[in-house]
């Protein structure tokens, strides 16, 4: 069977170059041992993904981050110290340790410590055994909306897995549902790289420090691509005042008190902008299962998880 819940059966297939498609609070990862080059190596071919796009090492704990990075602000531990572990990435001047495979060839590696309960047990056990991190991208193909359950990860990469030996770790649905927030933590000021559920002003009030917009001569992120996250319909954005002008046939996706337009097939009813995130990839890849050419989208208004979920819609309807 592809799909397990069996933590150990993970652990012996990280252990032996598998890869295993692994549960976070944010979105499943496809997790290869970070110190294994031809494990990781083939994260790249399963995914589709260029091989100069940077992965991201997830590690069990906090102190760990300094097996990776090198001379860590102190902003940055602050930061990684009340957030972790949780839905934050962190990019720092790499340590011997992290190859240029990892890193795509940059002088910065990106570390997080995820929260999800089961990639916890997976990585302390791992630890054990002398793993101390795993690349993990998105467990979808490149450029595709990521996966928020073992099912999507199945539909997205099973071919590949399964002709592979290779494991799905079954945790459930991710609680968050949108890509961690990756933040740049080189310099004296915090750089937001990607937009998450850790928001630009739970930074500035853990940190004391402005944070600062992301510049042209940041590193590169393969999700800041402009056309990332992308499901086969065209997602359309529509303001609420336009609604009456849309017609179907199509798919629906806004706050559940907005009303569902004539002719449109509602896809999810999110109550609030947490829902909201947790349910976005589903509801678009639904959009796809019914062969919709099109998915109407209202966006949330406001700063916070609604500027992370203005991100994924802003470059899924590019
Ligand atoms: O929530 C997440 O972060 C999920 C889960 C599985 O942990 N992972 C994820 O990985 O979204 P991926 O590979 O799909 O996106 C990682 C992003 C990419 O956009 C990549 O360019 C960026 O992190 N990244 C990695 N290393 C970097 C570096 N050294 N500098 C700048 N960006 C980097
Ligand atoms: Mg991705």
């Amino acid at each position: 069977m592809l799909i397990t819940s069996d933590v150990d059966q993970a652990v012996a297939s990280l252990v032996s170059s598998g890869l295993c498609a692994i549960p976070t609070e944010t979105v499943y990862g496809l997790a290869a041992n970070a110190l294994d080059e031809v494990a990781v190596a083939r994260v790249f071919v399963a995914k589709g993904r260029p091989q100069d796009h940077p992965l991201i090492v997830h590690v069990s704990k906090v102190a760990d981050v300094d097996l990776w990075i090198r001379e860590l602000p102190s902003w940055a531990r602050t930061l990684a110290n009340k957030v972790w572990p949780g839905p934050l990435t962190i990019v720092g001047f790499r340590t011997e340790l992290a190859s240029d495979i990892v890193t795509g060839g940059q002088d910065t590696v990106a570390v997080r410590v995820p929260s999800h309960p089961i990639a916890g047990e997976l990585l302390t056990k791992l630890h054990g055994v002398g793993i101390i991190g795993l690349v993990a991208p998105s467990a979808n193909q490149f450029g595709q909306v990521s996966p928020t359950s073992a099912q999507h990860v199945l539909d997205d990469l099973g071919d590949y897995l399964s002709t592979h030996g290779d494991l799905i770790l079954d945790g459930g649905e991710c609680a968050v549902g949108l890509e961690s927030t990756i933040v740049l933590a080189t310099g004296l000021q915090p750089v937001i790289l990607r937009p998450g559920a850790i928001s630009a002003l739970d930074i500035q009030q853990i940190t004391g420090l402005a944070v600062a917009e992301r510049t042209s001569d940041s590193p590169r992120v393969s999700g800041a691509l402009d056309s990332h996250y992308a499901p086969h319909a065209d997602v359309e954005l529509v303001t609420e005042d336009r609604l009456a002008t849309v017609t179907g046939p199509g798919g629906f996706i806004a706050l559940a008190h907005v009303p569902t337009p004539n002719g449109l097939t509602r896809l999810i009813a999110p109550t609030n902008l947490a829902e909201f995130a947790r349910e976005l990839y589903a509801g678009l890849r639904m959009g796809d299962d019914r062969n919709f050419s099109k998915i109407y989208v209202v966006a949330p208004a406001g700063e916070g998880m609604a500027a992370a979920i203005n991100d994924r819609l802003g470059r899924a309807a590019f």
